[in-house]
């Protein structure tokens, strides 16, 4: 009897991981200053031949291409400087996180994102010798043509089944990077508000993505939603992801071992103009001249290119 009963209670301990499922508690709370403690910057050459020229944190503060207030962090690219078409690119901002994630929940609050023509911003996370730990891009697009894309970038055997529960639109199923010319899986937001110049028009929203071993998720509410949970307009302490509605980005692990495909991520954030995506897409995408002449010849095009972080919190 006796025995009994502690084996049952036993098996209520072991059951209690699942039987919280999509509750977490908060990890880190990171606002104004705190993203200067949690991110390093990478003055490194542009892996995707962007028109860029990515600076150290000296040159960052000095240009003020990264400003911290108490509630506010703004990264930037410079608006000041034509530049010579042999020289580098415009200075520009890239961080990625110090800690490394697995499984859990970061939620965005964003005020502005970079907008213009040439402008190739992203909030994505990647692990270690890609595509082999995998990459999940949660705010990205080009040209400030939105709206936004959610993707995952694997190498082979993920796929996505071709019916989820997503309020989102599958681009392509297959994530391998190697199957699809570097695109992997994407889908695309069917909310206008959700990238570039019409975000920045209704004060930004939140992004929020949640990585577990049997999916990843990413969901979007702009600053005016009715919507959008208390939890996560308030960057609660304990947060309940079943609570959130349905996903905009729904990606399940039927036929994709996240477990195996996606291994520790940093956080990136960055902004680069023209290069493998921006750049190629340009002429179809309305805005003038050509993207690295844009680029070099019309500094004060850039004065919005800057991303305004309210605050970003983690959970576990
Ligand atoms: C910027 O972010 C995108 C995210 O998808 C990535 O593909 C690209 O390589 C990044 N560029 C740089 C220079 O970091
Ligand atoms: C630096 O940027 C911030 C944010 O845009 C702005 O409020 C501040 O006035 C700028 N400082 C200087 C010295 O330009």
């Amino acid at each position: 009897m006796a025995s009994g009963l502690i084996h049952s209670l036993l098996g209520l301990l072991l059951l209690l991981p699942w039987a919280l499922g999509a509750s977490y508690g908060q990890q880190e709370n990171i606002a104004g200053s705190g993203f200067l403690s949690a991110f390093s910057y990478e003055a490194i050459a542009d892996p995707t031949h962007g028109r860029v020229n990515y600076v150290d944190a000296g040159t960052a503060r000095s240009q003020n291409l990264t400003f911290a207030s108490s509630d506010t962090f703004v990264l930037r690219a410079d608006s000041k400087t034509t530049l010579s078409a042999s020289g580098p690119g415009r200075n520009s901002v890239r961080i990625v996180s110090n800690r490394q994630y697995t499984t859990g929940v970061m939620i965005f609050n964003i005020r502005h994102m970079p907008q213009g023509c040439g402008t190739w911003p992203a909030v994505w996370t990647v692990g270690s010798n890609w595509p082999n730990n995998g990459e999940i891009d949660i705010l990205e697009g080009v040209n400030d043509q939105g709206p936004n894309q959610g993707t995952l970038h694997t190498n082979s055997g993920c796929t996505m089944p071709a019916s989820r529960s997503e309020t989102g639109t599958p681009l392509q199923n297959n994530c391998d990077v190697a199957a699809t010319g570097n695109s992997g899986c994407g889908v695309r937001f069917n909310d206008g508000n959700s990238y570039g110049p019409a975000l920045n028009n209704v004060g930004g929203g939140w992004y929020a993505m949640e990585r577990t071993n049997s999916a990843i998720k990413i969901w979007f509410w702009p600053r005016n939603s009715g919507s959008v949970p208390s939890q996560v307009r308030d960057g609660a302490t304990s947060i309940n992801t079943d609570t959130w509605g349905t996903p905009v980005a729904n990606f399940p692990s039927t036929s994709c071992p996240i477990s195996s495909k996606f291994g520790p991520h940093n956080i990136v954030i960055n902004l680069t103009f023209c290069g493998d995506w921006a750049g190629a897409v340009y002429g179809n995408s309305g805005c003038p001249s050509s993207c690295v002449d844009f680029v070099n010849n019309n500094p004060s095009a850039f004065t919005n290119a800057f991303f305004d972080f309210a605050w970003l919190k983690t959970y576990a």
